[in-house]
Formats: structure tokens, C-alpha cells, sequence
């Protein structure tokens, strides 16, 4: 649904070409608000793609303070992500690069700063790749900008059952009376756009975004109840995983069950959050001709 465009400027997104920053992208354009993507190369497919769709590309590196001064010039709002780590190295590339986009925030002096950070990252929990984003939001609070963290549970998108012997079977290296908490990409882009355009508020300046909470067993039944079949769940050793940074995260994620959520906090900015069996509907999930879902 179309809302009337309540900007002056563009909308600045970083991670445009991007899973959640594209999703951010998509959210706005829906509300005819105008955008301009910060990429590395705007003569990427993905950049191309996005200046098809009426997307102003500017070309930056986090690096280079000049380039962001001046794709940040005059926007309303900006819209930031940090890439994926892998590593200890990479965690420090990812705080490098998530400080380097709030201190040019801070130079083009941009009226209000919404950060996809992850869900706990009010606090330190140990796990690297999370830290990281709790670090990047300490820089954020204390400079002196409007910000406002949107902090998402794991990707519903991550989900990846397989069809076996005519069962779903979903395999996580998570224990099955544990409750994961999750939200599909396409809502973090909606509340994000929400935030950016200022249609809705974060109480506090933050969101902890929850879609839906289940155990491994529900999980793998609302696979299954779409697909008509039967479904099990098969709970993993964390030793499947061969990161270190992962196997701490999926360690964490044990105990988030005993972290309250609140699902309405999404819902009361974006009232159409999915939860796991609408999201299944929405992106017409299939069963797996052979292997994983899609
Ligand atoms: N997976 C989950 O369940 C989950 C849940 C919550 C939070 N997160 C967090 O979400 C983040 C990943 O978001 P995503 O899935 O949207 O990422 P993604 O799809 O991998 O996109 C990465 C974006 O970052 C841009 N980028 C700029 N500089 C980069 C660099 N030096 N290295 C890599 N990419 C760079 C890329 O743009 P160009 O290449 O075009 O420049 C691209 O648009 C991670 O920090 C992760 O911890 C993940």
C-alpha cells in the first residue's frame, strides 16, 4: 500500500544492492519516497537494477569521507547495514566500516539515522559479530544525531528445510525445545522505511524486531502443513557449524528464549509483520524438488 511521501530529501541507503538494504529500498519506493543508494560500484548489476527502478546511485567507500559527504549531502534521513563477518578480522573491518558511516552521518549532519543492528545488541552477549553492532550503536547514541537501531531477530529467509523420503526435515544446531526468534527481510525493510519516513517512532530509539517465535519442531511443521506433508525437526551439534563467530551466535541463541520478545512492537509499526506460516505464503515457499526450499 502507497503512503503519501512525507520527504524533502532522498532517503540514503547503505547495503542498497543488499538483502536487508534492499528490502529497505523496496519499502520506500512502495511509498514513493525518493532514494538514493550508496554502492561501491554503481556500475553493478545489483546498482543497475536499482537505477532502473528510479534509484539515484552514488558511488562511495567508507574510506574515502569525501565521497560519503557527498552522497550524503542534503538527504533526510540514512539508512545503514553493516556486511556480514566471518571473522575476528572481518568484525573489525565491520565496526571499521559501521564507524566510518556514523562519523560521515555526523559530518553531513543528517537529521535522523536508522541503523539494522540485531536483535540484543543493547548489550554485550559475547558474540563477535554481534558486539560489533552493539559497539557501532554506542558510537551512534553518543554522537549527537537523531538514531533510531532497528534491531532484527534471525532472517525467516534462513530457514532452508529439505524434502526427504517424501518428509520436510528441518536441521538446526539449535536444542528442539528452544523458541527461535525470527522476521522476514521484507519486514525489516518496512519498518526501517517506517522509521525513515517518519510514519512511525521507536519508543526509546530502538525496535527489537520479532515476527514470530517457535521451536524447531513448530518450525518445521509450518513447513510441512504448507507442503502437505509430514514434518520432524533434528536438532544439530553446534560442531556442524565451522565458524567459530557462528557456533558462539548459535550458543546464544539457546538462551534467547528466556529473553522476552514482544511481537507487537513490529506490528505496531508495521501492522502486515509477517509471522513464519504467512511469510511461507507470501514468498510462495515450494517443497524442494530435491535439497532445500526455495
Ligand atoms: N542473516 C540473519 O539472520 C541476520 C539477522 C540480523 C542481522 N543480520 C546482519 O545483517 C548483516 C548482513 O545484511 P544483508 O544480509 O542485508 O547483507 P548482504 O545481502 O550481504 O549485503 C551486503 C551489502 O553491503 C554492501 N557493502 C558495502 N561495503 C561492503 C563490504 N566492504 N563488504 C561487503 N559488503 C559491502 C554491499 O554492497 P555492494 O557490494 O554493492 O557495494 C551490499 O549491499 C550482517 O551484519 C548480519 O550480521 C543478519
Amino acid at each position: 500500500m502507497s503512503q503519501q511521501m512525507r520527504t524533502t530529501g532522498p532517503i540514503a541507503v547503505f547495503g542498497a544492492t543488499g538483502r536487508q538494504g534492499g528490502a529497505v529500498v523496496d519499502a520506500l519506493l512502495d511509498r514513493q519516497a525518493p532514494v538514493r543508494a550508496l554502492v561501491r560500484d554503481p556500475q553493478s548489476d545489483r546498482a543497475q537494477a536499482l537505477a532502473a527502478r528510479g534509484v539515484d546511485l552514488a558511488a562511495v567507500r567508507t574510506d574515502d569521507p569525501a565521497s560519503m559527504a557527498a552522497a550524503l549531502t542534503e538527504v533526510e534521513a540514512f539508512s545503514f547495514m553493516t556486511p556480514e563477518a566471518n571473522s575476528l578480522d572481518e568484525v573489525e573491518t565491520e565496526i571499521r566500516i559501521g564507524t566510518a558511516l556514523v562519523d560521515a552521518a555526523v559530518a553531513a549532519r543528517v537529521p535522523h539515522v536508522v541503523f539494522n543492528s540485531v536483535f540484543g545488541a543493547d548489550q554485550e552477549s559475547g558474540v563477535p559479530h554481534h558486539d560489533s553492532k552493539h559497539t557501532i550503536e554506542e558510537r551512534l547514541r553518543a554522537c549527537g544525531l537523531r538514531a533510531t537501531m532497528v534491531r532484527s531477530a534471525p532472517f525467516m529467509e534462513e530457514m532452508a528445510p529439505k524434502l526427504e523420503h517424501g518428509e520436510i526435515v528441518l536441521r538446526v544446531p539449535m536444542p528442539e525445545d528452544v523458541a527461535l526468534k525470527m522476521v522476514s527481510v521484507r519486514d525489516v525493510g518496512r519498518v526501517a522505511a517506517a522509521l525513515l519516513l517518519g510514519t512511525a517512532e521507536a519508543p526509546g530509539g530502538a525496535v527489537e524486531l520479532v515476527g514470530d517465535e517457535l521451536t524447531g519442531p513448530q518450525i518445521a511443521a509450518a513447513f510441512g502443513a504448507h507442503a502437505g506433508l509430514p514434518a520432524r525437526y533434528e536438532a544439530l551439534p553446534l560442531s556442524v557449524l565451522p565458524s567459530e563467530l557462528d557456533r558462539e551466535m548459535f550458543r546464544q541463541f539457546a538462551t534467547m528464549g528466556e529473553v522476552p520478545s514482544d511481537l507487537a512492537v513490529a506490528r505496531a509499526i508495521e501492522p502486515a509483520t509477517l509471522d513464519l506460516a504467512g511469510w511461507i505464503r507470501a514468498t510462495g515457499w515450494t517443497v524442494p524438488a530435491n535439497g532445500t526450499g526455495s
